[in-house]
């Protein structure tokens, strides 16, 4: 029986959770509302409020387990990638967890951690177990990418975004509509009122299976520009149509150079992890195209798809069996990769 905390503390979320043999314990998750006012992340808060709410959260997600400090193997926390001041307050912390409870210390790269995050259980909650080898479309704030995973720690990028991420995409554009930050849940909403062809905006041109946002982006903002000195009323007049039409739009992108990958990997069982991966015209459509394509697709639930500690938890799990750790003197890492 082996008993892991994961700590997760890249961008603004502080979460702390206890995994106890695959099965999840408590998954404690604080958001930093502090960057509401300014339509994005500010390092400088991101990283104060970690230090804020990293004690009280891992306390939670002990209690919440109903199990004592004690019984912890090991700690597992993000190394990277994300933003260094963030980084800092997990490692640290994990550091001190360690050291002073004298359990081993596991690193964890953020990324991977998404895509491993199909393998946390429930009790009482069964799913279909994921065969390997198997595409992730990762899609998240600051990624998106196209990986395939062969074993739980030998994955290939195959393609990524040559520009902005899909999640930029949306936060970006929900921005110049003047929606609040993060804009991909609020676009999410608003679309299920929206025509999703109300609007067309082009195609990017990336060769094989990268990806492109940055001329979406233009387009949806000159498309703004134009109409708002014919009618200063228009976004309010049509923000369901545009967020329809631009969701549409990105999920055809992302979609479209998934059914690219499958042919040619010839790799049918597919899944999607990141933030962007909680949007439900995503999910439906992705559910849509394994059945018309006969792919297997495994779509992970929504508090999984958002940075959360527990794929953080399971990815350390998996790297205790392995006896994977790192010693005292690791360091976080803004940019990095696998
Ligand atoms: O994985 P994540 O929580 O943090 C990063 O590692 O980036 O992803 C955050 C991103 C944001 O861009 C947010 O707007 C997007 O995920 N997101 C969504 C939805 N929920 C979160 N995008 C579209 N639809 C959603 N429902
Ligand atoms: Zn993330």
């Amino acid at each position: 029986m082996k008993i892991i905390l994961g700590i997760e503390s890249s961008c603004d979320d502080t979460s702390a959770a206890i995994i106890k043999d695959k099965f999840l314990l408590s998954n404690v998750i604080a958001n930093q509302s502090v960057h509401n006012a300014y339509g994005g992340v500010v390092p400088e808060l991101a990283s104060r409020a970690h230090q804020q709410n990293i004690i009280p959260v891992v306390d939670k997600a002990i209690k919440d387990a109903g199990i004592q400090k004690s019984d912890i193997n090991a700690v597992a926390f993000t190394r990277g990638p994300g933003l260094l001041g963030s980084l800092l307050v997990g490692t640290s912390f994990s550091k001190g967890f360690a050291l002073s409870n004298n359990i081993p210390l596991i690193e964890v790269n953020h990324l991977q951690a998404h895509i491993l995050s199909h393998f946390i259980n429930e009790k009482g909650k069964d799913k279909a177990t994921i065969k390997f080898p198997f595409l992730s479309l990762l899609v998240s704030g600051g990624h998106t990418q196209i990986v395939v995973v062969r074993d739980y720690f030998d994955m290939e990028i195959i393609g990524e975004t040559i520009d902005d991420a899909a999640g930029e995409a949306f936060d970006k554009c929900a921005k110049v509509m003047g929606l609040d930050y993060p804009g991909g849940p609020v676009i999410d909403k608003l679309s299920k009122d929206g025509n999703p062809e109300a609007f067309i905006f082009p195609r990017p041109r990336a060769k094989g299976v990268n990806f492109s946002f940055s001329g979406l982006k233009t387009s949806f903002l000159y498309l703004l520009r134009d109409e708002l000195k014919k009618n200063t009323n228009f976004i309010n007049e049509n923000k369901n149509d545009l967020a329809a039409s631009l969701q549409k739009t990105i999920v055809d992108i992302l979609l479209g150079k998934l059914r690219k990958a499958v042919k040619e990997t010839g790799i049918k069982e597919v899944t999607i992890g990141g933030g962007v991966a909680a949007n439900s015209e995503l999910r439906n459509r992705l559910n849509v195209f394994a059945e018309k394509y006969r792919w297997t697709a495994h779509i992970p639930e929504k508090k999984f798809t958002t940075d959360n500690a527990a794929m953080i938890a399971i990815t350390g799990y998996f790297k205790l069996l392995k006896g994977d750790f790192v010693e005292q003197n690791i360091t976080p890492q803004a940019r990095l990769v696998f």
